[in-house]
């Protein structure tokens, strides 16, 4: 983080889907603003964020066993431990991870996201998915282009509506990825709470916070040109490695772990 950074104003008037996403997992870094937006949602609510802060946590430990020392998270969320370079650190203490988020109460919590191993580094940036150029030209002063990188999209792309393209945006920052690269995806639905479609958008309407929850034909094309990795495209409560999942829950969640194919395969990512 850049040191002399004025502090971040946080504004409490309005809810914002980080302290929203932080009420919901049980934090203390939400004003009532945001409690507001929490208590109108589904009661559901509460443990589909917590069954994707665990996909988050299975995906990120996976792909760090499988010798991933890179990663890109955008759309960090307020720190809840353990973050993701916690969980990949435990793994490969030299990991290397860059985190990004528009939110300025997460800038306000950075330090937890900076409390890098000695041997590997992390680092933040307050940025907006939006506008992936300047959040590739940080993370290149701490990753290495050349080397795979995991790039993670949590809980984040439901937040941008169908007329800001999320599709083009996600190909723009995959595109940038060495072969052999990955992206981890989650993102809200109602394919498996139809009857909590409207409550739950409605709720983040009332904060003037866009909510865009997509089915799985909507999920599906973020993964073009990509190679889903077993078991595919599943609710957040099917995605399990060594471990077989659990009784099934229902999700609010789709999730998936995609490989950047290798370059004479030709990977067709514009
Ligand atoms: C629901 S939280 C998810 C946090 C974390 N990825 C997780 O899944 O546990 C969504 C995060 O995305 C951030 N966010 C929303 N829109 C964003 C944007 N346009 N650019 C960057 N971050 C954004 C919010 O500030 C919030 O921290």
């Amino acid at each position: 983080m850049t040191t002399g950074t004025p502090r971040p104003h946080i504004d409490t008037s309005k809810p914002h889907p980080a302290r929203v996403y932080d009420w919901l997992l049980g934090g203390k870094d939400n004003y009532p603003v945001d409690q507001r937006v929490g208590e109108t949602l589904p009661k559901e609510a509460r443990g589909n964020a917590a069954r994707n802060r665990a996909f988050m946590h299975r995906a990120a430990a996976w792909l760090a066993k499988a010798g991933v020392r890179q990663f890109l998270d955008i759309g960090t969320g307020i720190p809840t431990e353990p973050n993701l370079h916690q969980i990949v650190q435990a793994i490969r203490p030299d990991a290397r991870i860059v985190y990004a988020d528009n939110d300025p109460i997460v800038l306000r919590h950075a330090e937890a996201l900076l409390s890098s191993t000695p041997e590997g580094a992390t680092d933040f940036l307050l940025a907006d998915v939006r506008e992936p150029a300047a959040i590739l030209e940080r993370a290149r002063e701490v990753l290495d282009f050349d080397r795979p990188i995991a790039l993670s999209l949590i809980a984040l792309l439901h937040f941008l509506p169908d007329d800001e393209d999320p599709y083009h945006l996600v190909r723009t920052l995959v595109g940038e990825l060495p072969s052999g690269s990955h992206l981890i995806l989650s993102h809200g639905t109602a394919d498996q709470h139809p009857e909590l479609k409207q409550e739950t958008e409605t709720a983040y309407k009332k904060g003037a916070i866009p909510l865009r929850m997509r089915t799985r034909d909507e999920v599906e094309p973020f993964f073009e040109g990509l190679e889903l990795v077993a078991p595919g495209l599943v609710f957040a409560t099917e995605w399990y490695q060594e471990e077989p999942a659990p009784a099934r829950e229902r999700s609010g969640f789709y999730v998936g772990v995609a490989r950047v194919p290798r370059a004479e395969h030709g990977a067709v990512l514009t």
